[in-house]
């Protein structure tokens, strides 16, 4: 595996200019690729993806995944960030918009969005991308919330859309305890 690098820090303006977003995501989508090529274990890709895109961009505020645990269920993963809920249906919120709907939702406007659940007050706008398996099954959404309006755009949307690809091929494995 790659040595492990931060790829940017937290700090510095919210807004990012479109090149300045491309260079990010390609350096994290490259660092990514590396960290996770030989690791067939989906919630330890699901954690490590979630960390290093929350640390890469200062307007990420909750970075992190819903895994659907039924037909029409998601419950919380591996996220960074302050507390989220724990189950959302499919009928509520912009995850169950993107998991109902198969596709990435984009709110630059929060409290515009019918049925928006706010887990955390400062939250201004978010990105939702639905994540598929190989068979083309959703099997969770990646949900990244940001302090302030407009933060994600369609630059955001594909980088994001090509980075949860990357999860396809992977899958929960049992966890064994005990020896022989
Ligand atoms: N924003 C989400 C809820 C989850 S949290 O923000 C972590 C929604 O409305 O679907």
């Amino acid at each position: 595996m790659a040595e492990y690098t931060l790829v940017a820090g937290k700090t510095g303006e919210k807004y990012l200019t479109a090149e300045e977003k491309r260079e990010r995501y390609g350096m994290l989508a490259e660092q990514l690729r590396s960290a996770l090529h030989d690791e067939p274990d989906l919630l330890a890709a699901m954690t490590t993806t979630a960390c290093l895109l929350h640390n890469a961009f200062p307007y990420y505020f909750w970075t992190g995944f819903y895994r659907r645990v039924s037909e029409d269920e998601l419950l919380v993963g591996p996220y960074q960030g302050t507390m989220g809920c724990l189950r959302i249906r499919f009928d509520r919120g912009v995850c169950g918009a993107a998991a109902r709907e198969r596709r990435t939702m984009l709110v630059p406007d929060v409290h515009a969005f019918p049925g928006h659940i706010a887990c955390d007050s400062n939250s201004a706008s978010e990105i939702v991308v639905p994540v598929f398996d190989a068979r083309g099954e959703l099997v969770a959404v990646l949900d990244v919330d940001s302090d302030v309006p407009a933060a994600f755009d369609e630059v955001d949307r594909e980088h994001l859309e090509e980075i949860v690809a990357l999860l396809a091929d992977k899958s929960p494995l049992p966890v064994v305890y005990g020896g022989a």
